[in-house]
C-alpha cells in the first residue's frame, strides 16, 4: 500500500478521537494509547473547550469539584473500613477498638473517612451558597439546583446514619437526640421514629438499619445522582460565567481546551486537598468515646453538630413549629427558590448587584445582632407560657412567639419595597441571607454555648 492510500483509508475509533479531542500529540505507544484512554474519560465529564473565566478560582472556588473528591475519599475509605466491622452490639465498639490499635493504618482510614464525611457537609453547604449567591439556580439550572438539594440530604443521611456505627456514647445518644426531633411529625411522628430505629428506642435494629442504609441506598443514590448532576452541568450549557457587578453582558471569554488546562488545575487541587486531608488525618484522631451505655445519659445530649441549629430552635419553641413548621417552610423555600428568582441578566453576579450586596450585608449584619440577642431574651425573660397559661402551648410556646418574629421580618420586607423599590431578586437575597446567618448563628449557640443541662454557658470560663 502507498502512503498516498494510506491516507485516504478510513481512521480507527482511535485515530478519530485523537484528532478531534486531544490538541497535542500523544506518542503512538503505550504510554500514549493510556494517556488517551484516561484523556476519553476526562472528556465524558467535561466538554473539548470551556470558557477560560469559568476556570477562575475565585468564581466556584472548586467547592463542587472539592465535593466530589470528598466522596471518593469516603468510598474508598468506606470500603476498607467494611473488611473490619460488625454491625451488632457489643462488637461494632470492639471491632473498631481492634481497628485502631490492630489494624495497619486502620486508625488513620478511619480518622479520614470522619473528617472528609464532616467536611463535605461543609463544602456541600458552602458550594450551595456559591450557587446561590451567583443566582446560578436560574433557568435552565433548577433541575440541578433540585439534584444538589437532594445530595445534600443524603449525604446529611449517610453522616447521621454513619455517626452510630462506632456504638459508643456519643453515637448513641446523638442518635437518640437526633431521632427524638422524627417523632414531632404530626400523625405519622411515633411510626416514623420506631421505623428508624427498628423499635421502641436506639439498639441493636437500629444499628442494623442505620448500617445497611450507610453501605448500601444511600452511597448508591449519592453515586446515581451525582453523575446527573455532572451531565446536567453539560447539558445547561457549562457552567455560568462570571460577570462584573457593571457588566451589561456576559464578558467575551476565550474558550479553552479542557486538557490540559483545566484537567491540570483540577488534579492540582485534588492532590493538594488529599494531602492536607491526609496530613489532618495523621494528626487529629476522630472522637470515639467509651461503648454505648443506654442507661447513662451524657450530660448535656447534644445532636450531631449538623443538626445542632434545629436542637436550639427546639428549645425555644414548641417541638411542631422547631422540628416540624419550619424546617419545612425553609426546605420548600430552598425548593421553590429556581422558580420564583428567574432574572437572567444578574446571573454571574456575585450577590446580583451594588445594592444586592449592601442587602447582603445589611441581612447578614441584623442576623448577626439580633438572633443572639433573641436567644438571650428567651432564655433569661420571655414566658410565653407563663404568661399565657390557659393557652395551648402550640400557640403560647409555638405560633405566638413565631408570629413576633416573623413580624419585624415582613415588616421590614414591606420597607425595602416601598422605600428602595426593591425587586424579587433584591427581597429573595435579603431574606434567604437573614435565615441562612441566623441558622448559623443557632448552631454555634448549640455547639459551643450549651452547657450541663442544655444551658447557655461561656465555655472558656469554668
Ligand atoms: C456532593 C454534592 C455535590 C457535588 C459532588 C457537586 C458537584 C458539582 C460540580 C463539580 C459542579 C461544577 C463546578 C462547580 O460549580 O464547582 C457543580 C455545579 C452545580 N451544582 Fe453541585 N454538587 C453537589 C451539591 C450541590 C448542591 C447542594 C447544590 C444546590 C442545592 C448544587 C447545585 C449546583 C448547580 C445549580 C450547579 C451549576 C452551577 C453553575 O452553572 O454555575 N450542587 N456541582
Amino acid at each position: 500500500m502507498t502512503e498516498n492510500s494510506n491516507e485516504s483509508a478510513p481512521k480507527s475509533i482511535f485515530e478519530r478521537m485523537r484528532q478531534r479531542l486531544v490538541p497535542e500529540g500523544i506518542p503512538d505507544d503505550d504510554r500514549g494509547r493510556m494517556r488517551m484512554v484516561v484523556d476519553s474519560l476526562v472528556l465524558h465529564l467535561h466538554p473539548t473547550k470551556v470558557p477560560a473565566s469559568t476556570l477562575r478560582w475565585t468564581y466556584t472556588w472548586g467547592l463542587g469539584g472539592l465535593s466530589a473528591v470528598l466522596l471518593a475519599i469516603l468510598a474508598l475509605t468506606g470500603i476498607i473500613l467494611l473488611n473490619n466491622y460488625t454491625p451488632s452490639a457489643p462488637q461494632a465498639y470492639l471491632d473498631i477498638l481492634e481497628l485502631r490499635s490492630n489494624v495497619w493504618f486502620g486508625e488513620l482510614v478511619r480518622n479520614l473517612h470522619h473528617w472528609s464525611a464532616n467536611l463535605l457537609i461543609v463544602i456541600a453547604v458552602l458550594h450551595l451558597v456559591r450557587v446561590f449567591a451567583t443566582g446560578s439556580y436560574r433557568p435552565p439550572r433548577e433541575l440541578n439546583w433540585l439534584l444538589g438539594v437532594a445530595m445534600l440530604v443524603l449525604i446529611l443521611a449517610a453522616n447521621f446514619t454513619g455517626y452510630l456505627l462506632p456504638w459508643d456514647q456519643l453515637a448513641y445518644w446523638a442518635v437518640t437526640v437526633g431521632t427524638s426531633i422524627i417523632s414531632y411529625v404530626p400523625l405519622v411522628g411515633e411510626w416514623l421514629t420506631r421505623l428508624a430505629l427498628g423499635g421502641p428506642e436506639v439498639g441493636a435494629n437500629t444499628l442494623l438499619n442505620f448500617y445497611s442504609m450507610h453501605i448500601s441506598f444511600i452511597p448508591m443514590a449519592v453515586f446515581g445522582i451525582m453523575s446527573f448532576h455532572f451531565w446536567r452541568v453539560r447539558k445547561d450549557g457549562g457552567l455560568t460565567q462570571p460577570k462584573g457587578v457593571d457588566d451589561l453582558e456576559v464578558p467575551k471569554s476565550e474558550r479553552i481546551t479542557t486538557i490540559p488546562n483545566l484537567v491540570r488545575k483540577e488534579a492540582l487541587f485534588a492532590v493538594t486537598w488529599i494531602a492536607a486531608l491526609l496530613v489532618f488525618a495523621m494528626l487529629i484522631p476522630a472522637p470515639l468515646e467509651g461503648i454505648a451505655n443506654p442507661d447513662h445519659s451524657p450530660n448535656p445530649a447534644k445532636a450531631p453538630w449538623y443538626f445542632l441549629g434545629l436542637q436550639e430552635l427546639l428549645l425555644h419553641f414548641h417541638p411542631l413549629v422547631a422540628g416540624v413548621i419550619l424546617p419545612g417552610l425553609a426546605g420548600l423555600g430552598i425548593f421553590l427558590l429556581p422558580f420564583f428568582d428567574v432574572n437572567p441578566a444578574s446571573v454571574g453576579v456575585y450577590f446580583r448587584s451594588r445594592r444586592g450586596r449592601g442587602l447582603t450585608a445589611l441581612a447578614a449584619g441584623l442576623a448577626v445582632i439580633l438572633t443572639p440577642a433573641w436567644v438571650l431574651l428567651d432564655e433569661f425573660l420571655l414566658d410565653w407560657t407563663a404568661w399565657l397559661p390557659a393557652w395551648p402551648t402550640l400557640l403560647s410556646n409555638g405560633l405566638i412567639p413565631l408570629a413576633v418574629l416573623l413580624l419585624p421580618l415582613i415588616l421590614l420586607d414591606e420597607w425595602m419595597v416601598k422605600s428602595f423599590r426593591a425587586d424579587t431578586e433584591e427581597r429573595v437575597i435579603f431574606i434567604v441571607t437573614f435565615v441562612f446567618v441566623a441558622f448559623l448563628i443557632l448552631t454555634i449557640t448549640g455547639i459551643f454555648f450549651r452547657g450541663p443541662g442544655m444551658i447557655l454557658y461561656w465555655p472558656w470560663v469554668r
